[in-house]
């Protein structure tokens, strides 16, 4: 399996998730620091070419990745007028289209496998929206549309393609909230309190997993109650 963004918050729970569960795991990062255990490889997702070489080498040492966790991504909040166009396409490169490479060059070697999970880990704001978030906000939404064309378009091959929706989780993304901001996220949420990367872990891993070989196109909230019916 691959999980992108692996070295650290959610991305390293998932990949530590795998190894306990006796996989294979391959983690790639821009800055490095996998997981012990796991194939660490380098690799910026907003680059095709590093995304190929990167799958090249997994390749060679796992052979084909049959699962695929769409893991990194990053966040460049402000408000919509001071909003640069940078912060825009950044956000959008790394998130959404980031995404998108992983997804298409998975998808090779899953084709001649015929069989697969693709998980995108989206955000409760992706469906409820966030001040200060349009760009991430649309980042992702975005993959709840992919992936449920990616269900359509390679369901018939056994393949499936998901979207993780977590809420807030205690990483080094809310690390930078202030206690204020932290009180007012709690308050909205019904089971009140952060989630932790092992919750997410679990989920992906059960998404992955053969409990799950009839979920296809589903957006499973992990978020204490935060986005209910969104
Ligand atoms: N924390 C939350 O509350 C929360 C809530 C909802 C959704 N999420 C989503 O969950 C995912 C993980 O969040 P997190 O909180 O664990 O984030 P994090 O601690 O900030 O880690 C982000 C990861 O993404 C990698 N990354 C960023 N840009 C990259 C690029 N261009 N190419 C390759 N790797 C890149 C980083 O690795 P390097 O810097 O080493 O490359 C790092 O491993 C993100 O997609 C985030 O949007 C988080």
């Amino acid at each position: 399996m691959l999980v992108t963004g692996g070295n650290r918050g959610i991305g390293r729970a998932i990949a530590e998730a795998f190894l306990a569960n006796g996989d294979k795991v391959a983690v790639t990062t821009r800055s490095g620091g996998a997981p012990e255990g796991a194939l660490d490889v380098r690799c910026d997702i907003t680059d095709a070419a590093q995304v190929d070489a990167a799958f090249a080498q997994i390749e060679e040492a796992h052979g084909a990745v049959e699962v695929l966790v769409a893991n990194a991504g990053i966040t460049a909040d402000t408000l919509l007028l001071r909003m640069s166009d940078d912060d825009w396409s950044s956000v959008i490169d790394t998130n959404l289209t980031g995404s998108f490479r992983l997804a298409r060059r998975a998808s090779k070697g899953m084709l001649r496998l015929r069989r697969g999970r693709i998980v995108f880990i989206s955000s409760v704001v992706g469906l409820l929206g966030s001040a200060g978030q349009v760009n991430y906000a649309a980042s992702k939404s975005g993959l709840v549309g992919m992936a449920r064309s990616i269900a359509r378009e390679l369901g018939s091959r056994s393949i499936t393609a998901n979207v993780v929706a977590p809420g807030f989780i205690e990483t080094d993304m809310t690390g930078v909230l202030t206690d204020e901001q932290k009180a007012a996220i709690k308050a909205q949420v019904p089971l009140s309190r952060f989630g932790s990367v092992d919750d997410i872990a679990e989920t992906v891993l059960w998404l992955t997993g053969p409990g799950a070989a009839y979920v296809t196109g589903a957006v499973i909230p992990v978020d204490g109650g935060l986005g209910m019916g969104h």
